[in-house]
């Protein structure tokens, strides 16, 4: 039996400090020496993948948007003994994802484990979806991806390294009112294949985690539209309830690690059985 136990939506606190004490005793040395950087690193899955990588030895470049959360997420890093930067970063400027790349270089060194974590969402009755909004979902999730990726890969090459990207369950099945997230999910995982095809034999791996329910802010984010029926969302929702930020975390090291090193091209889910 595990002993990580599920959580009560949006209560955080001691369930989620429970989850992560007892996922920290699993936590090993897998990243020293190394430079990472991970998008989305200020808020829920990001932030958890920035301590976790840390927390096995890497010097993590942490980029957000935000500024606030960047700053807990370098406090937190820092107070653990381990080394962190944060950059301010918009995933939707290649301007602003060269100059984070460049600013990782310079404060911690060439990274080699890259993880696009960084993503937005929204419930929408397609049929009244703004046409920004579906441009900006697939902006972040998509084409923010592929920047870093393109602004990362010539030191990953140089090096070896590996890339983990962060889909969905939904880009495996349709999720009602999410046409712009879905599409830019399986955007994700397609690109990621790609990608993982492109440089097979050029040492460096490409993978997705495709997570279900997590409880992060980004699950406020999805408010049923209008007229919406929320019987149309039982099949993403999993009787095991919904995952901490740090449970993604540890799938995200593992496929970043040198422990999968035979592992390319591939998807993990990690979503409570939703896509059995
Ligand atoms: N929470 C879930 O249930 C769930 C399920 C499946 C997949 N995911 C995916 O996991 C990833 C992380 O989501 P989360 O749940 O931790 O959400 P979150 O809202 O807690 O974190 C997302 C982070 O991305 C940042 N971000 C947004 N736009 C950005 C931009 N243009 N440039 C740089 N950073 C930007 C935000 O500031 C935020 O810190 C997302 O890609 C999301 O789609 C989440």
């Amino acid at each position: 039996m595990s002993p990580i136990k599920r959580v009560t939506l949006g209560q955080g606190g001691s369930e989620h400090d429970a989850a992560d004490a007892s996922i920290s005793a699993l936590v090993g040395r897998r990243f020293i020496g190394k430079v990472a950087v991970v998008t989305g690193a200020g808020s829920g899955i990001g932030q958890a993948v920035a301590l976790r990588l840390a927390a096995e030895g890497a010097s993590v470049a942490a980029l957000d948007i935000a500024e606030e959360g960047l700053g807990s997420t370098v406090e937190q890093i820092t107070a653990a003994g381990g080394r962190g930067t944060a950059i301010t970063c918009d995933v939707t400027s290649e301007e602003s994802v060269i100059a984070a790349v460049a600013a990782t270089v310079e404060a911690l060194g060439p990274p080699t484990v890259v993880c696009n974590v960084a993503g937005i969402g929204g419930f929408f009755n397609t049929v009244d979806m703004p046409l920004e909004r579906w441009e900006k979902i697939l902006a972040v999730n998509l084409t923010g991806t592929f920047l870093v990726c393109k602004a990362t890969l010539p030191h990953l090459l140089e090096h070896g390294g590996c890339i983990v990207n962060v889909a969905s369950n939904t880009a495996l099945m349709g999720q009602a009112y999410s046409a712009a997230y879905c599409a830019s999910k399986a955007g994700v995982l397609m690109f990621s294949k790609a990608l993982a095809a492109e440089y097979l034999s050029r040492g460096v791996r490409v993978n997705v985690i495709a997570p279900g329910g997590v409880d992060t802010p980004l699950v406020g984010a999805f408010q049923l539209p209008e007229g919406g029926d929320f019987n149309e969302l039982k099949k993403v929702m999993s009787p095991l309830g919904f995952a901490t930020p740090a449970e993604m975390a540890g799938s995200v090291a593992f496929l970043a690690s040198d422990e999968s090193s035979y592992t390319t091209g591939a998807v993990l889910s990690v979503d409570g059985g939703l896509t059995i």
